[in-house]
């Protein structure tokens, strides 16, 4: 396939988020059950977001949280079924990584399942020591209104 027309954007404000839940139905088992709304949250907090587009059609994303200069981690790379194996994958982990809020940052993370040997190729190396995980068993939203603290104020002793 001839892929010289596909563009790859870096303005999250060009994304219709129905688009990026339906690739992400169609291509991520881990993003399956996602809904509009939590994926809108994801996103607004989200910088930055990479996407791929074939004309006016999604066919791959990306996106990183970062603090500009000593971590970053990137998530959900996904390159739609049709498009894969066309040096595209490459081109979005390469075009986030060399976004101004990830190019000068020391440490940049990701997880994956099965797709170690591709980060590998871009530049990625196994990690086995540091890293740990928190399943947040978080509260019904309801219950975190009435409880919220004032986070201005919030102190050890309250
Ligand atoms: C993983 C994914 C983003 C790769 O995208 P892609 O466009 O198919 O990858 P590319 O064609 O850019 O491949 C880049 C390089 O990685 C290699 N590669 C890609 N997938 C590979 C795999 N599964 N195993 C080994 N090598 C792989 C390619 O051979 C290529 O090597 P080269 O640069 O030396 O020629 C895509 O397969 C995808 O979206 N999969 C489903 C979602 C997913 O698993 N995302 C990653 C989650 S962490």
């Amino acid at each position: 396939m001839d892929c010289s027309h596909i563009k790859f954007c870096t303005d999250k404000e060009k994304i219709d988020l129905e688009k990026l839940l339906a690739l992400y139905q169609k291509n991520a088992f881990w993003t399956k059950n996602r809904n509009l709304e939590d994926l809108t949250i994801a996103i607004a907090h989200s910088n930055p977001v990479i996407s791929v587009w074939d004309h006016q059609k999604l066919i791959g994303s990306a996106r990183a949280t970062s603090d500009g200069i000593y971590r970053a981690t990137i998530w959900d790379v996904v390159i739609d079924g049709e498009y894969q194996g066309l040096g595209l994958g490459r081109k979005l982990v390469e075009t986030l990584i060399s976004h101004p809020l990830l190019n000068r940052v020391e440490r940049i993370y990701l997880t994956t399942t099965h797709q170690q040997k591709f980060y590998q190729r871009i530049g990625f190396v196994e990690n086995e020591t540091t890293t740990m995980v928190l399943y947040n068993t978080y509260p019904n939203p309801e219950d975190l209104k009435q409880n919220s603290p004032n986070w201005e104020e919030i102190s050890l002793n309250r």
